[in-house]
């Protein structure tokens, strides 16, 4: 189902926090690329809003380090420390499609 978010700009290199459907999504604009993709870690549920954009298609979680590819919403750098047990474990961020209606910036949420 594709829901519009009444936003029709966002800023190149900012993220919107916006919810949709009960999910909280964060969408940004990396080089003129809109992505969306669910506010919260899947590690260990940091707040994706404080992560740090990485080059076209990464973020990193302010919590642990865990960087994500934006594109599959892969795990791409795991900052695994012995000392720390399990932190390894993680899964894939929730990544959602971005579709411009008529001039406004709709996600698909299936
Ligand atoms: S909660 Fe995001 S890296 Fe741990």
């Amino acid at each position: 189902m594709i829901t519009c978010t009444g936003l029709r700009e966002i800023q190149e290199g900012k993220m919107e926090t916006i919810e949709i459907r009960g999910k909280d999504l964060i969408i940004t604009n990396i080089r003129g690329k809109l992505k969306c993709f669910s506010r919260w870690c899947p590690h260990k549920g940091g707040d994706l809003a404080y992560g740090d954009l990485i080059g076209d298609n990464q973020i990193r979680c302010h919590l642990h380090g865990y960087v994500y590819d934006l594109n599959s919403g892969k795990p791409v750098m795991v900052p695994y420390v012995n000392d720390y047990g399990k932190w390894k474990e993680t899964s894939n961020l929730e990544i959602y499609d971005v579709i411009i209606k008529a001039g406004e910036i709709c996600v698909e949420i299936i």
